[in-house]
């Protein structure tokens, strides 16, 4: 584990090692010591700030940032005036894209008044050529780009920035490798998440993860058990485990395991109270999986099941390979073998060649599992996608249309679900102080559902029973029992 390394110890006046994790490690010594003679220089802290754009998978990624920013000298901060700011990008739709692009324009601004400033981007949108194009073209400023494939080697790229002039680029096309043992600095004391594989090899049409996350690969169940002890002695009681497709982890290992044999080891952990997991890929949802989670005391009552159309024509373009009766069969069979649980989905709504007919079987769908959330996106175009080629591509009046008829039946279904946990009582993990509502702290169910109950920081990532007292749609107003 990392918690042991003194990286004073470490030695960089010699060639770096050539293996991992070891090599970062020799480079998070040298960016220490460029760190601190710039603090010297300037006789104050030299701040940094990573911002997350994207899924629970990046945000895992910018933890280790942070945890080698400050490995290495850096104070974390929320402000993009910094001296050292890195977005973790995303481009699995185009509005995230063009979120970054408008963000770094005001991150130049910062830099004008502050030249030492360093600007760095990574994460998904880097892995695309165009985007990489568009940056050497018109974002000069930036000063360190690298991808998905070789975030490990932060800490020697982030040296190179201190050594070299002008833009570092390093983008990798692919991998098989996985970097264990680095620091991580998480969001919250008591709960994290866990990637337990990276990648994606189902090549939905109308996706870009697949090509910007490279192919599946899962890491060995011995680390990620020793990885959630060493959080559980760390004071973690809730983790997630993450993947674009967990049903299918450990496929591939050397000696291949289950999803549902992993929980149960993750299970025996004493002193792990919950267990999450994101995301299942309906096409392989196990009967085993089934049989675990309802034998579990740990996991949690909530699976997300993305269902991204309830027309089986459309799912057959988008290479969801299952149908709707095959969906539809599946969630009813999940609700009656473990009856409290929520279920919610992922839909998109203008997918190439869709009709109001293929929408009214999603909406259909929508009523027929009784959602208890569910995400929708409006298809998006990704070059290099098989769906971007497509030539019947939805007029977006049509779009828009069919996307707020889905969006209210979700949540009047959504509202129904929430309704019939009202006055019952159940056990809450209080996540934060209520920003808003002064006197009020905010938790998370085992169904995933919020509730807020009047309490102080004190409860902060304590389980407690809670008395759902008043159904307000997608939260409650309670009460700690
Ligand atoms: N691996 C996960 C999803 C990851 S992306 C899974 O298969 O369930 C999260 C969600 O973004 C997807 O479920 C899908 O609903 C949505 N999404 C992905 N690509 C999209 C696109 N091109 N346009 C609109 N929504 C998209
Ligand atoms: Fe994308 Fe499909 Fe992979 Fe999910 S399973 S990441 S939607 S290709
Ligand atoms: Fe976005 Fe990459 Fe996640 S494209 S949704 S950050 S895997």
């Amino acid at each position: 584990m990392y918690d042991g390394i003194n990286l004073d110890k470490i030695d960089i006046s010699g060639q770096p090692p050539e293996n991992e994790p070891e090599r970062q490690y020799y480079f998070m010594a040298k960016a220490r010591a460029y760190v601190k003679a710039e603090r010297e220089r300037l006789g104050r802290p030299l701040m940094s700030e990573v911002v997350t754009f994207g899924c629970q998978m990046n945000a895992r990624d910018s933890e280790k940032l942070a945890g080698i920013l400050q490995q290495v000298g850096y104070e974390l901060t929320e402000d993009e005036n910094a001296d050292f700011v890195i977005f973790n990008t995303c481009t699995v739709r185009d509005n995230a894209n063009q979120r970054v692009y408008g963000r770094l324009g005001e991150l130049n601004g910062y830099k004008r008044r502050n030249p030492e400033m360093k600007i760095a981007l990574c994460g998904c949108m880097m892995q695309e050529p165009e985007v990489i194009e568009k940056l050497k073209k018109s974002y000069r400023f930036v000063d360190l780009i690298f991808g998905t494939h070789n975030i490990f080697k932060f800490a020697e790229l982030l040296c190179a920035t201190f050594e070299t002039e002008g833009m570092i680029i390093d983008i990798w096309k692919d991998t098989d490798k996985i970097v264990e043992d680095l620091p991580v600095e998480r969001k919250y004391p008591f709960k994290s998440g866990i990637n337990i594989m990276f990648g994606c090899n189902n090549f939905c049409s109308y996706c870009i993860v697949p090509y910007v996350r490279g192919r599946e690969r899962s890491r060995e169940p011995k680390d990620i058990i020793r990885e959630i002890e060493q959080l559980v002695a760390d004071g973690v009681v809730e983790i997630m485990l993450l993947g674009q497709n967990v049903n299918s982890y450990g496929k591939n290992l050397d000696k291949p395991i289950t999803f549902a044999q992993l929980l149960r080891e993750v299970e025996k952990i004493e002193g792990l109270q919950r267990i999450r997991f994101m995301t299942s890929h309906p096409k392989d949802l196990s009967d085993e999986l089934i049989q675990v989670m309802k034998e579990s005391k740990k996991i949690c009552r909530h699976l997300h099941l993305p269902l991204q159309s309830g027309s089986t024509r459309i799912l057959q373009q988008m290479n969801r390979r299952y149908t709707r009766e095959q969906y539809l069969e599946l969630a009813q069979r999940i609700r009656r073998e473990i009856p409290d649980i929520a279920i919610t989905t992922d839909i998109i709504v203008g997918f190439p060649g869709e009709t109001l007919e293929d929408l009214e079987q999603t909406i259909d769908m929508v009523r027929e599992v009784k959602y208890d959330n569910a995400f929708t996106f409006i298809y998006s175009k990704r070059t290099g996608t098989p769906a971007a080629a497509m030539e019947n591509q939805v007029p977006e009046e049509q779009v828009k249309e069919g996307f707020d008829r889905l969006l209210k039946v979700v949540q009047e279904t959504a509202r129904e679900q929430a309704a019939k946990h009202q006055g019952k009582i159940m056990e809450a993990l209080i996540e934060e102080v209520n920003e808003s509502t002064p006197g009020l702290v905010t938790g998370r169910l085992s169904n995933n559902m919020i509730v807020h109950v009047p309490g102080n920081e004190i409860l902060v990532g304590k389980l407690v029973q809670v008395s759902l007292d008043e159904c307000h749609g997608f939260y409650y107003i309670g009460r700690v029992v």
